[in-house]
């Protein structure tokens, strides 16, 4: 445990209600990403594995992951009895070709339906299974609508899970239009949406709004560094101070309080036991109010 874990108590009148149902979907409370670890990745999985994180966020998408790795780090987890495929919930991505470099994992030239189907199989060989808990679609192909080509691509996931290599599907990246655009061409509803999540709009608000009532599990990136200012606002250091916690430990409990599924990317394995053990801090409904209004 690291200093600023189990502190008991941390506030009074305590309402650590998550709002999103994460038994529903079996999604543990907190995600590890492994973005930007290069080949670091492998050791850094297994380290998060082991400190016991059960959500692991990748994606086939070479330029920022290495989801190579990622399979090395479970594989040698699975190795030593720490976990079995079981016991955890893996998360990829599927990636248009302007998101990637050149290390594609699918073929250019062929349909966009064929290369979501390269691209998971892919990322079952990477990640040593035969099947993925969630499966993303990185991000919409233009800024500002739904496209015929996202359509395409959704309908090419939705035979993926049909065909079991997906249990859930989800999206990245998005607005609240092409959610609502999303949702009016397709029968099936993402289980997740997956944002960087800024406070100065109101840590998402819409799109978490749109999300709550749909029962879509919201996850929240960039929790900390999207939002350095509101992370040493004096008020959350206050709270810190006050409860023996880290002002990341805060910026998460917060997050979760209000049906936020937070991920951390952590290279730092005290770090990690700090993110983990943020869930034993309980903010009052007026303080979680304050920090919801710090900033937008
Ligand atoms: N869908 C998308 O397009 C998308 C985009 C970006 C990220 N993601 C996912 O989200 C994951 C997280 O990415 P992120 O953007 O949130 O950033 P991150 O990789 O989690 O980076 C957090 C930064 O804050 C620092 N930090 C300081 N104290 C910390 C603490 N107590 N806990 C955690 N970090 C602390 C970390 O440094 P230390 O390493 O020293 O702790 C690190 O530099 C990625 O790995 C990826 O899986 C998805």
């Amino acid at each position: 445990m690291s200093s600023k874990q189990g502190t008991g108590v941390w506030e009074n009148n305590a309402t650590q209600m998550s709002e999103f149902n994460v038994p529903d979907k079996n999604v543990p409370d907190f995600m590890y990403g492994t973005a930007w670890k290069e080949d670091r990745t492998a050791a850094l999985t297994e380290l998060a594995i082991r400190t016991g994180f059960r959500a692991i966020d990748t994606a086939n998408q070479r330029k920022h992951y290495f989801e190579v790795g990622v399979g090395e780090g479970l594989a040698a987890a699975y190795r030593d009895g720490v976990v079995s495929r079981a016991d955890l919930f893996l998360q990829t991505k599927f990636t248009y070709q302007r998101g990637q470099d050149h290390r594609l994992p699918y073929d250019p030239e062929a349909s966009l339906s064929v290369q979501v189907a390269q691209s998971m199989s892919s990322s079952l060989e990477h990640l040593g299974t035969d099947y993925v808990d969630s499966y993303l679609l990185h991000g919409p192909s233009s800024l500002d609508e739904w496209a015929d080509d996202d359509a395409e691509v959704w309908e090419a996931m939705c035979k993926e899970r049909d065909d079991g290599r997906t249990r859930f599907l989800g999206v990245s990246n998005i607005s609240l239009r092409q959610l609502e655009e999303m949702i009016e061409s397709h029968a099936e509803v993402s289980a997740f949406v997956q944002n960087r999540c800024y406070a100065r709009d109101g840590w998402d608000r819409d799109v978490r709004a749109f999300c709550k009532e749909r029962e879509i599990i919201y996850q929240g990136f960039s929790l900390l560094t999207a939002n350095k200012k509101v992370v040493s606002h004096p008020f959350i250091l206050e709270i810190a101070e006050r409860a023996n916690a880290t002002p990341a430990q805060v910026i998460f409990s917060f997050a979760r309080t209000i049906g936020i599924l937070p991920l951390t990317g952590t290279s730092s394995v005290e770090h990690m036991k700090e993110d983990l053990a943020s869930f034993d801090l309980k903010l009052s409904a007026e303080t979680v109010e304050q920090i919801e209004s710090l900033a937008g």
